[in-house]
């Protein structure tokens, strides 16, 4: 038998909302979990009490090399967290700085009108990392 669907995983397949990458990132968990020792990691809750942390590692030229996440919220939430990391691994922190909301959204091909500021979310984290981590290098 396989794996029982979580009530949330169910509700994400009915809704025709979402994207097929959205879907695929949910489902394959892509880049859910923490860092040992990471170089920077931060919480941030949002206006509609989502929290999403993030953590990243640097390689020695300022190079995001690894980045993962956590999150309590909706699956909007986790679908960004995901696209997020995907798209700021492989960059630098000043590239990483450009990254806008719409880019996550691009990313995942959309989110449902209602989870649009999931997106929001991530890059508030995101733009609060970097810059504890300019703070802890002064
Ligand atoms: Fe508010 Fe997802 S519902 S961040």
């Amino acid at each position: 038998m396989g794996k029982k669907l979580a009530k949330e995983e169910f509700s994400l397949l009915k809704n025709p909302e979402y994207s097929a990458k959205a879907l695929q990132l949910y489902m394959n968990k892509i880049n859910l979990g923490s860092i040992d020792k990471p170089d920077v990691a931060l919480a941030y809750t949002g206006p509609c009490g989502d929290t999403l942390k993030i953590y990243l590692k640097l390689a020695k030229n300022d190079v995001i090399e690894d980045a993962k996440f956590q999150y309590k919220g909706c699956l909007g939430t986790a679908c960004c967290g995901s696209a997020l990391t995907m798209l700021i691994i492989g960059k630098t922190i000043e590239e990483a700085r450009q990254i806008t909301a719409e880019d996550v959204l691009k990313e995942l091909g959309g989110l449902p009108e209602l989870e649009r500021h999931c997106a929001k979310l991530a890059i508030t984290t995101l733009y609060k990392a970097l810059e504890k981590l300019e703070n802890a290098r002064r």
